[in-house]
């Protein structure tokens, strides 16, 4: 692996939380190229869905006193910032931020430097703001490497910026450069639709996971929802169908709505106005927060990538953390895509499994945490 490398530094940069045995690199070729190529004057940077921080690190190494503000939905990204910076015993920034809109009472920055997200509503939403928000001309730099960036880039940016001009292609990785004007895309914030299986519309922000429609492992779940009195979790919530499923049809539990993208949770919480009082809603990575054996039930769609990464470990420690945070005798129950496999996970943590129902490409699966171990 090669490292990472600005004005004959090597920083040291890791996932978060490190993936060890599948050696995934927490840069690639588009972080190294928007470090080394941004053309921005001397002044404040915005950063924005730099994934593992290391465009910050790369921008601090290149100039420790440049003012750096950086936006991300991405509660795991926030840690791996963190632990980045630290790693590189560089300060903090001067501020982090989960959404775009939260910039509003700072002033014009030198540039805007853009990782391109997976998710070409959440880059829209943030050039309509930035349009909004920024003097015409301010200069906007967007990276990827060429195999994430999607065959309508370059009719969005031409749609949404002046002057749009990419860079040659380095290492298969490329640079849109371009200056904020006064388009706007005429995208709604929300996109909301009705969601039969609740009987009710779900809106969803541009980066909540099942903005487009129910995810088809969700139907699955919300159709063998368990009852339950007590404590529940969605792990994962998302835009909160399953929360909003299980406030309306238990009226005696309380639940945390937990997910690490702050639009998700931003969503869960419209779609779930109605059952507040008995909602805590968590921005967090996992179950890191939540206090071991206190909870009845957790419920859990997990997510089968990190960025662009197909990767079980997320799965992996959601299993575990809903075991640790279980009381003895309290369950989790799981959908996934059968091929996942996750019954083989399941009896590693817990000793068995119930299969509650299946159709062709998905199970729900329960464990039941038998004993208080001490070793999880
Ligand atoms: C497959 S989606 C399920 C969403 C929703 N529960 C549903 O069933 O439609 C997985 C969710 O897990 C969230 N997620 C991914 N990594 C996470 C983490 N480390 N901690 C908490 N939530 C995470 C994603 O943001 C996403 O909303």
């Amino acid at each position: 692996m090669t490292p990472f490398t600005v004005n004959d530094t090597e920083l040291s940069l890791e996932r978060f939380p490190p993936v060890v045995e599948q050696q995934l690199q927490a840069w690639d070729a588009a972080d190294e190229l928007l470090v080394a190529q941004h053309q921005l004057d001397a002044g404040e940077i915005w950063i924005l869905n730099d994934h593992f921080g290391a465009i910050a690190v790369g921008l601090r190494a290149e100039d420790e006193q440049r003012p750096l503000r950086w936006v991300n939905d991405s509660y795991v990204a926030l840690q791996a910032l963190e632990q980045n910076l630290e790693l590189n015993e560089m300060a903090p920034l001067l501020s982090c931020h989960q959404q775009v809109e939260q910039l509003a009472e700072h002033g014009r920055p030198a540039g805007v430097i853009i990782k391109l997200p997976r998710n070409l509503r959440l880059l829209t939403n943030q050039l309509d703001w930035l349009n909004q928000h920024l003097p015409a001309g301010t200069p906007i730099v967007i990276g990827a490497r060429q195999k994430d960036m999607p065959s309508t880039l370059p009719d969005l940016t031409r749609q949404l910026l002046e002057h749009v001009q990419p860079s040659r292609a380095v290492k298969k990785a490329r640079l849109i450069y371009g200056h904020s004007g006064e388009q706007q895309s005429g995208l709604p914030l929300l996109n909301s639709w009705f969601c039969d299986e609740i009987n009710q519309t779900v809106h969803n922000l541009p980066n909540t996971y099942g903005s487009q429609r129910l995810d088809i492992g969700a139907r699955l779940l919300l159709a063998n929802l368990p009852n339950c009195k007590g404590s529940v979790i969605d792990l994962g919530c998302g835009n909160g169908v399953l929360t909003a499923a299980m406030a309306k049809y238990n009226p005696q539990c309380d639940i945390i709505a937990t997910d690490e993208s702050w639009h998700g949770l931003a969503a869960c919480k419209l779609n779930t106005e109605d059952h507040a009082d008995r909602i805590d809603y968590q921005w967090n990575d996992c179950l890191s927060s939540v206090e071991g054996g206190s909870v009845d039930l957790v419920l859990c769609n997990p997510p089968f990538h990190q960025q662009q990464a197909v990767t079980d470990h997320i799965a992996w420690q959601m299993f575990r953390d809903a075991k640790r945070v279980l009381k003895t005798g309290g369950r989790l129950r799981i959908v996934g895509n059968r091929h996942l496999a996750y019954h083989i996970k399941l009896t590693r943590l817990f000793g068995g499994y119930d299969t509650i129902a299946s159709n062709a490409k998905f199970v729900v699966l329960e464990a039941q945490k038998r004993r208080q171990e001490l070793d999880y």
